[in-house]
């Protein structure tokens, strides 16, 4: 690992840096003298026995329109000597280790880097606190904007406290480093490569995903807001006076598996306790969206998830409704995903029948109404306490924190890269966007440490975690073909 060339020790800082923070808690960070310039030994370390919250200033005009980011601001920082133990992370933070393993051995080199390159749409490089990006291709819609501004938003949150690294991101859906193409006698280190999900089969380092911080081709707002607004739906909507069926509203064209669904909607001749619907993007947006309000679609006791062409933002959205959630057997998984307990947190759906799946966990649940409503509390409760946005930027921290431990090189600034901090971002944009990136802009340094990692999983427990989930899942199958045994034996 490389560690930064910190300046020990100069007694001045702190004291200004006090001072300043006596004056008034409002003043700009930005009195700090910090060369532009790339790599400059000019840098002043901000030293404080305790992160310290400071206000982050953001000015359109002080960056000349603002092409190039402000000069100052505090990038360096060291930690406190009397590192108290924060709070454990949740658990879905363990397998930042599980994603990481490929490279545990070997470190990361800077060929493993470049061969991440082929599918990537940019390199983002992080040296000395500040922020580089080379854009090979632009992502589909405004995923790779708002994924590098939620890192933007990182580092302004626990300034200075990562350690220098580059990395590769893919913003497509599917996951591609396949496995089997590493193992073998004469294997090579896979390349690493971000993205915003994997699979059993992949090594794709998976990622918190741009709708963290909106998704204004669609209206999602950002997820901090919308957290807020999913919990008073709730309060005003009890289980028991939602809707007995299962609903679920997208767009079904993009995956076979969602047409699949789409046959258990209720007609004349059956009704399987599904409630299906198409949400047309195209004509809500000319609508403003007025039917597409996420936190206004917690209307029923139970929610279908069904992945699309890969795993879908969505998830979050419906496990956050108190109602329960009806998760079709999924291939895939994001970062927080893989900690989710069947029976625990969401009712499993076979894949392959789905209709007769979906009429079973309905019936169980509406006969079963403690357990159903335990269900869905568990989810939300879930959604709402491990998955606020302060663990979101915890698990980007400390992805990218033992990431960059594992390099081998130091980072440098590529020739096609240009700075990148909010200014440059959100001053040239307009519209939603913008709105989007002023609502989610963190304000002010984290007062606090991150959350403290917790260890691997040790073989076995994975092992027995995988094996208890596994175990639910087939417990419920069991259930299933003996309710359906039953009904087709009455008369
Ligand atoms: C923004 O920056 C400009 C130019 O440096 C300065 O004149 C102005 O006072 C700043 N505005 C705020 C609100 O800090
Ligand atoms: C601002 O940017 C423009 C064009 O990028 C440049 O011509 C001008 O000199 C800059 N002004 C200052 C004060 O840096
Ligand atoms: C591994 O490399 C050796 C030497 O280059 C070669 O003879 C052998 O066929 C390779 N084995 C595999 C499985 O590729
Ligand atoms: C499902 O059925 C309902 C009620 O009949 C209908 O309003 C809805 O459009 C149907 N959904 C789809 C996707 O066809
Ligand atoms: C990987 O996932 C597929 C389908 O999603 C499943 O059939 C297979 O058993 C899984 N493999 C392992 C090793 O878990």
């Amino acid at each position: 690992m490389l560690n930064l060339p910190l300046k020990k020790g100069p007694a001045r800082t702190t004291v200004l840096f006090a001072s300043v923070l006596l004056i008034g808690a409002f003043v700009s960070v930005r009195w700090i003298d910090v060369s532009i310039r790339g790599v400059s030994n000019e840098k002043e370390v901000i030293i404080h026995e305790h992160p310290q919250r400071v206000e982050i200033s953001f000015n359109c005009s002080a960056g000349n329109q603002t092409r190039s980011c402000p000069a100052s601001f505090p990038k360096t920082f060291q930690g406190a000597e009397d590192d108290q133990a924060s709070p454990v992370c949740p658990d879905y933070f363990r397998w930042i280790h599980e994603d990481l393993r490929p490279w545990k051995e070997t470190g990361i080199t800077k060929e493993m880097v470049e061969g991440a390159r082929k599918t990537a749409n940019f390199r983002l490089v992080i040296l000395n606190g500040r922020a580089y990006l080379e854009t090979f291709l632009k992502s589909f819609q405004t995923r790779d904007m708002f994924t590098l501004w939620g890192i933007l938003q990182l580092l302004n949150r626990y300034p200075g406290r990562l350690p220098d690294l580059e990395l590769m991101f893919d913003c497509v859906d599917w996951p591609v480093i396949h496995a089997r193409n590493y193992r073998g006698p004469n294997a090579t280190t896979p390349p690493p490569l971000f993205r915003y999900c994997g699979d059993n089969r992949t090594l794709d380092i998976v990622f918190p995903d741009w709708s963290f911080w909106g998704w204004p081709e669609v209206n999602v707002k950002p997820w901090e807001y919308l957290l807020k607004k999913l919990k008073q739906g709730n309060d005003r909507t009890k289980w028991k006076d939602r809707e007995p069926y299962a609903y679920w509203k997208g767009n079904p064209d993009v995956a076979l598996t969602r047409q699949d669904l789409m046959k258990c909607n209720s007609s004349d001749k059956h009704d399987w306790n599904a409630r299906l619907y198409r949400q047309d993007w195209i004509s809500e947006s000319q609508k403003g969206f007025e039917q597409s309000d996420l936190s206004r679609q917690c209307t029923h006791r139970y929610k279908i998830y069904i992945e699309g062409s890969a795993w879908s933002v969505s998830e979050k959205y419906i496990l956050a409704c108190n109602s329960v959630t009806l998760v079709v057997k999924p291939r895939y998984y994001d970062f927080f995903t893989r900690s989710l307990q069947p029976i625990h947190h969401y009712w499993p759906i076979r894949d392959d029948d789905k209709c007769r799946s979906i009429k079973f966990a309905v019936d169980w649940g509406n006969k079963h109404k403690k357990k159903a409503q335990e269900i869905g509390k568990a989810a939300s409760e879930f959604i709402q306490n491990e998955l606020k946005m302060d663990y979101v930027y915890d698990y980007m921290f400390h992805l990218l924190n033992e990431y960059g431990k594992l390099f081998k090189h130091k980072p440098t600034i590529p020739e096609q890269a240009t700075e990148l901090c909010p200014e440059v971002m959100a001053c040239p944009v307009e519209g939603l966007e913008k709105e989007f990136m002023m609502d989610s802009r963190v304000k002010a340094t984290k007062e606090t440490n991150p959350c403290s990692m917790p260890p691997p999983f040790d073989p076995s427990s994975l092992q027995a975690f995988l094996r208890r989930k596994s175990n639910s899942i087939h417990q419920v199958e069991l259930w299933e073909k003996k309710y359906w045994e039953n009904l087709n034996m009455q008369p």
